[in-house]
């Protein structure tokens, strides 16, 4: 699913993030796909959680272990606390501990707001929120007991929370949506304020319009492209490498004075184009 603007460069420094121990939720697909498979290829070994879809968790396992690194395929739904504390537990039983977490797990339900149902609005928020909360509260809990190996990384864990543009953007029509995205900003926030003492960094990702299936009808049609790309100063629609290779380089200790952070990765989209030629 390259873009027509050109595919992204492999430029990711292949020891990096050697013998750390990562995992990605939602890692089956798009940006989470992606992520994995770059942390991957920068050295770490990898557990790619999925709740539905365990072919395409394998194929996402095998192109990881072609790297020469570990990887396995952890079936886990992250809104459910039994299964995210059995996943953690499973990991550091078979991979022996947790260095980094990409809390990246996330969908849309999207409806006009008096349309909008219970179920549409707390599914959203159980996925994109309480799941990151609960993964996250469970490799802290990991982190702590194990503390700084300065052999791996100088901080004692890292936590990528992966939130949207929609933490800041407000969106007609998604509701559910951004005030998930909103919530993870300062539960991001928070959660770095209390840990960084205990040398735990915590930040998030804000990504824009990365061609993945979440946002199909954002850019399949020409009409689709054409109106998303007016919403983007770059001039084009962000690949999930866009955002794998942020997580590499946050996760790495190449920013561990990187604290606290929403790093927007979106081609100018938090720029408020619309003023650039009206206002
Ligand atoms: C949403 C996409 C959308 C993008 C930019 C993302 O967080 O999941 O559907 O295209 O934000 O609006």
């Amino acid at each position: 699913m390259s873009s027509p603007e050109g595919a992204p460069r492999d430029v990711l420094p292949v020891h990096l993030l050697q013998g750390q121990k990562a995992l990605v939720t939602g890692a089956n697909s798009g940006i989470g796909r992606a992520t994995a498979v770059a942390l991957g290829r920068a050295g770490a070994d990898v557990v790619v959680n999925y709740v539905v879809g365990p072919e395409e968790a394998e194929k996402v396992v095998e192109e990881i272990t072609a790297f020469g690194v570990r990887a396995a395929a952890y079936q886990a739904d992250v809104s459910d606390e039994e299964q995210v504390v059995a996943m953690m537990d499973r990991m550091v039983r078979e991979f022996g501990t947790i260095d980094i977490l990409v809390a990246n797990a996330g969908m849309q339900r999207d409806a006009a707001f008096t349309e909008m149902t219970l179920a549409q609005w707390q599914k959203v928020l159980d996925v994109n929120l309480t799941g990151q909360f609960l993964c996250a509260r469970e490799a802290t809990k990991e982190f702590l007991r194990r503390g700084v190996v300065p052999e791996v990384s100088r901080a004692a864990g890292k936590i990528i929370c992966m939130s949207s543009v929609h933490q800041m953007i407000p969106w007609t029509g998604h509701v559910n949506y951004a005030a998930s995205k909103g919530g993870v900003q300062m539960m991001m926030e928070t959660l770095a304020q209390e840990l960084a003492p205990k040398k735990i960094r915590v930040n998030a990702i804000g990504p824009g319009a990365i061609k993945t299936p979440i946002n199909r009808d954002a850019w399949e049609t020409a009409t689709a492209r054409e109106d998303l790309l007016r919403l983007i100063p770059y001039d084009r629609i962000g690949d999930p490498e866009d955002i794998a290779y942020t997580a590499v380089a946050l996760a790495s200790d190449l920013m561990d004075y990187v604290v606290g952070t929403t790093i927007y990765v979106d081609g100018g989209m938090t720029l408020f184009p619309g003023f650039a030629t009206g206002g």
